[in-house]
C-alpha cells in the first residue's frame, strides 16, 4: 500500500496539526495571510490518531509533527501522546517560540528529535523574516532544548541579500554544540514571491564554506537513507552541518515520506497539487487504505512532477500547491 511505481516505500508521515502559526515568515506564508478551513474541517486530535494507526499498520516508522506551528493547537499534548502510544519514532518541527512550556512533555513521551527553524542571529533580522519580535525567545528555547539533551537540527532557509552573510557564523554554533545545522535551498510555493534569483544555492554556499574554512577540515560526512540533505562537519566540531538542496540537487529517488495536511488530504509530495481526502472518507465510514494507495500510486518521480528546471521555475507549475504555511514543509 505504501509503496509507489517507482518501488520507493515510504515510512515516514508528515502530520501537519495546523495552518496557523505565531510566526509569519515570508518564505512560508503570503504577506495577506492564509484562508484558513474552518475548525470543522480539521482533523481532531482523535481522528489525527485513527488515521496515524492506519498508516503505521501499513508500515509507517516515523511520524513528523508540522503545522504551521504544531505547538500552538490547543490540544497539542493530547495528539502528541497519544501518538506517542503507536510504535514509531515520533518528531517534530517546530519554530521554538513556546518549546519552553513543553520540555516535560517532550520528556515524557520520549520524543527527542526535535527540528527548529531559525534564519539569522541577527535580532533586527529575525524581525524582518519572521514580522515578530522574538528572537530571543526562541534562541534561549533552543539552547535550553539543547542543554536537556535534545537532537537538535536547526533549519535555516537562505535567501540572497537576506542572510546569506550569516552562513559561516551559523556552522561556528555546531563548534562547541551539538547542534546539526541545515541551510535550505529556497523553494517556491503558492504566494511566497519566490523567484530563482533569490536562491542561494547548494554550491554557492559550499564556496563559502570553502572560503572560510580548509578544504581538510571539511569532513562530508555519512548521509542516513532517505536523508533530505548532505551532511558535513568542520573538523573536531561537535555538531555538524548540511545542505537540503530540493532546487538544485533534488533527492527524490530516495524518497519515502508522505504527508498529511490538518483538513485531512494526503499529498503524495511536497509539491504534489493533487490531493487525496482521508477526513471526508473517515468520517464516511469507508475504508481509508485503497485511497492512499491510489494517492501514492500516483506519485511522480519528481517534485510533483516539475522534473526540469524550467517546468520547476513556472509559477503556473507551483502556484497549482498550496501556500508552504498549509503544507508543514
Ligand atoms: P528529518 O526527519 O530530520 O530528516 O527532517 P526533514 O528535513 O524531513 O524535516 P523538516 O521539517 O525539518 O524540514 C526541513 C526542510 O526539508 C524543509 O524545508 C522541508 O520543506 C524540507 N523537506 C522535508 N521533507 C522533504 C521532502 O520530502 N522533499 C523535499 N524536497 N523537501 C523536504
Ligand atoms: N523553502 C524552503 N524551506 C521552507 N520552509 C518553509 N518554507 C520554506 C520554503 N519556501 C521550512 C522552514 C521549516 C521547515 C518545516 O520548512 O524553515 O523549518
Ligand atoms: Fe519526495 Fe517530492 Fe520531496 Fe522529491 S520533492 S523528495 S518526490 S516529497
Amino acid at each position: 500500500m505504501l509503496t509507489d511505481t517507482f518501488g520507493r516505500h515510504h515510512n515516514y508521515l508528515r502530520i501537519s496539526l495546523t495552518e496557523q502559526c505565531n510566526l509569519r515568515c515570508t518564505y512560508c506564508m503570503p504577506a495577506e495571510g492564509v484562508a484558513l478551513t474552518p475548525k470543522s474541517h480539521l482533523m481532531t486530535a482523535q481522528e489525527i490518531y485513527t488515521i496515524a494507526q492506519k498508516f503505521v499498520d501499513a508500515g509507517v516508522t516515523k511520524i513528523r509533527l508540522t503545522g504551521g506551528e504544531p505547538l500552538i493547537r490547543k490540544d497539542a499534548q493530547e495528539i502528541l501522546e497519544k501518538l506517542a502510544t503507536l510504535d514509531v519514532e515520533l518528531a517534530i518541527s517546530t519554530n521554538a517560540v513556546i518549546t519552553d512550556r513543553y520540555i516535560e512533555l517532550f520528556k515524557k513521551i520520549g520524543m527527542q528529535n526535535i527540528n527548529v527553524s531559525l534564519d539569522t542571529l541577527i535580532p533586527e533580522r529575525f524581525k524582518t523574516i519572521t514580522r515578530r519580535n522574538y528572537f530571543q525567545r526562541v534562541y534561549d528555547n533552543i539552547f535550553q532544548l539543547v542543554s536537556e539533551g535534545f537532537n537538535i537540527k536547526l533549519n535555516c532557509v537562505l535567501m540572497k541579500e537576506i542572510n546569506e552573510d550569516e552562513i559561516i557564523d551559523f556552522i561556528q554554533l555546531s563548534k562547541d554544540h551539538a547542534i546539526h545545522v541545515r541551510f535550505i535551498e529556497f523553494m517556491p510555493f503558492d504566494g511566497n514571491n519566490w523567484d530563482r534569483s533569490k536562491l542561494v544555492s547548494f554550491q554557492e554556499i559550499m564556496t563559502y564554506v570553502e572560503r572560510a574554512f580548509s578544504k581538510e577540515d571539511i569532513l562530508r560526512i555519512n548521509d542516513r537513507p532517505n536523508d533530505t540533505s548532505k551532511n558535513y562537519q568542520i573538523k573536531n566540531y561537535k555538531g555538524s552541518f548540511a545542505v537540503i538542496s530540493t532546487v538544485t540537487n533534488p533527492f527524490c529517488d530516495s524518497c519515502n515520506r508522505i504527508r498529511l495536511t490538518a483538513n485531512g488530504k494526503i499529498k503524495n509530495c511536497l509539491f504534489s497539487s493533487d490531493e487525496t481526502d482521508l477526513l471526508s472518507a473517515l468520517r464516511d465510514n469507508e475504508p481509508i487504505e485503497p485511497l492512499i494507495a491510489k494517492a501514492l500510486k500516483a506519485k511522480f518521480k519528481m517534485r510533483g512532477g516539475m522534473d526540469t528546471p524550467e517546468k520547476f521555475q513556472d509559477p503556473s507549475q507551483y502556484e497549482k500547491n498550496r501556500s508552504m504555511i498549509t503544507i508543514g514543509g
